[in-house]
């Protein structure tokens, strides 16, 4: 089985950072990388940590995870609230989902409170900024565990 997870981030993450920091913090996205690498390494698993704008991207990444990751966690960012076509993607990729949120989505707009990534998802980490990153690996890594034994 490979030990890669897919971590895809959607719409202006890159920004993150410099994007709205009372709400989303001062990390970099650079910087979530190298926490989310660095965690997945201490359980023997690679973290494939990518970024995309692009809705069609993201969907295409997704179903190239199928045959080549063990797992995925997902920040669709503003397509979690808009998106079927990831929703699908990520139930026909068959692998454990992860939903993670720097914010706190359900404390913030009434829009962002339904998430379609969610009916694809095993659980959601939110509202940890970017701990919730490592907190998603180590979901992860105990997911995959289990799915062994
Ligand atoms: C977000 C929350 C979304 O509502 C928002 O559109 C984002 C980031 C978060 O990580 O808190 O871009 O996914």
């Amino acid at each position: 089985m490979s030990r890669a997870i897919l971590v895809l981030n959607g719409p202006n993450l890159n920004m993150l950072g410099q994007r709205e920091p009372e709400i989303y913090g001062r990390t970099s996205l650079e910087d979530i990388r190298g926490l989310t690498e660095a965690r997945a390494k201490t359980h023997g698993l690679s973290a494939d940590f990518r970024q995309s704008n692009d809705e069609g991207e993201l969907v295409s990444l997704i179903q190239a995870a199928r045959t080549t990751a063990a797992g995925v966690i997902i920040n669709a960012a503003a397509y979690t609230h808009t998106s079927v076509a990831i929703l699908d993607a990520l139930l026909a990729c068959e692998l454990p989902v992860i939903e993670v949120h720097l914010s706190n989505i359900f404390k913030r707009e009434e829009f962002r409170h339904h998430s379609f990534v969610s009916r694809a998802a095993t659980g959601v980490i939110c509202g940890f900024g970017a701990q919730g990153y490592e907190l998603a690996v180590d979901a992860m890594a105990q997911l995959l565990s289990k799915a062994k034994a």
